[in-house]
């Protein structure tokens, strides 16, 4: 695998010219695009749906799409997700009704599978689906809007959640998505992230070559 894996949100992206501003941000050095769908009742938010990442990659965008689906019901979309062109995509545990039937659903149609675990929400989930899992997802913001802070407590659950992983001897990464920035990537990768979504910090940036090259030099220390 990979070491490191930056994936900026292009919930932060300028939505009047996204195609640009993802190629933009992907010519910076950024590895994957992660693409927040939020349905205003899972999460108090509305975004975008299976058309915006089917025009992306139809505009040429050929980078691994990381979908985060922010959504309830959560089945009915991995079919058009995967049409669309989504390389993974992840869904909150509470929002399906059937964890496993949703994590083979995602994999039956090409797609790399993931559970993403709210602040508040036990690792639990995991104990019996860890086969069927390519992803871990922690938010480390409650989901619904960028430019949060960064909960602290979630450090302590990297750490939980990289034992995890590696007690299991699966290839499965570990994602790490909300108030991340270059003050605390290096903090976040210490307790274990090997995939680092950032938003804010990233699309804000004056200059997005220099934020993800100042985030990989927090890596490489
Ligand atoms: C929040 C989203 C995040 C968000 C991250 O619900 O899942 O992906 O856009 O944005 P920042 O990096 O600004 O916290
Ligand atoms: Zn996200």
């Amino acid at each position: 695998m990979q070491p490191y894996l930056i994936a900026p949100s292009i919930l932060s992206a300028d939505f009047a010219r996204l195609g640009d501003d993802v190629a933009a941000v992907l010519q910076a050095g950024a590895d994957v695009v992660h693409f927040d769908v939020m349905d205003n009742h899972y999460v108090p938010n509305l975004t975008m749906g299976p058309m915006v990442c089917k025009a992306l990659r139809n505009y040429g965008i050929t980078a691994p799409i990381d979908v985060h689906l922010m959504v309830e019901p959560v089945d009915s979309l991995i079919p058009q997700f995967a049409e669309a062109g989504a390389s993974i995509i992840t869904f909150h545990p509470e929002a399906s009704r059937h964890i496993d039937r949703t994590l083979q659903l995602i994999k039956s149609h090409g797609c790399q599978a993931g559970l993403v675990f709210n602040p508040g929400t036990p690792l639990s989930y995991l104990d019996y689906v860890l086969d069927k899992v390519d992803v871990v997802l922690l938010m480390s913001v409650n989901p619904g809007f960028g430019g949060q802070k960064f909960i602290p407590a979630t450090l302590n659950k990297l750490a939980a959640a990289r034992k995890i992983i590696d007690n299991s001897g699966l290839p499965i990464r570990l994602e790490i998505d909300g108030g991340v920035n270059v003050d605390n990537i290096a903090d976040i990768a210490a307790a274990g992230a090997d995939m680092f979504v950032a938003g804010s910090a990233i699309f804000n940036a004056a200059d997005y070559t220099d934020a993800i090259n100042k985030m990989r030099q927090q890596l490489a220390k």
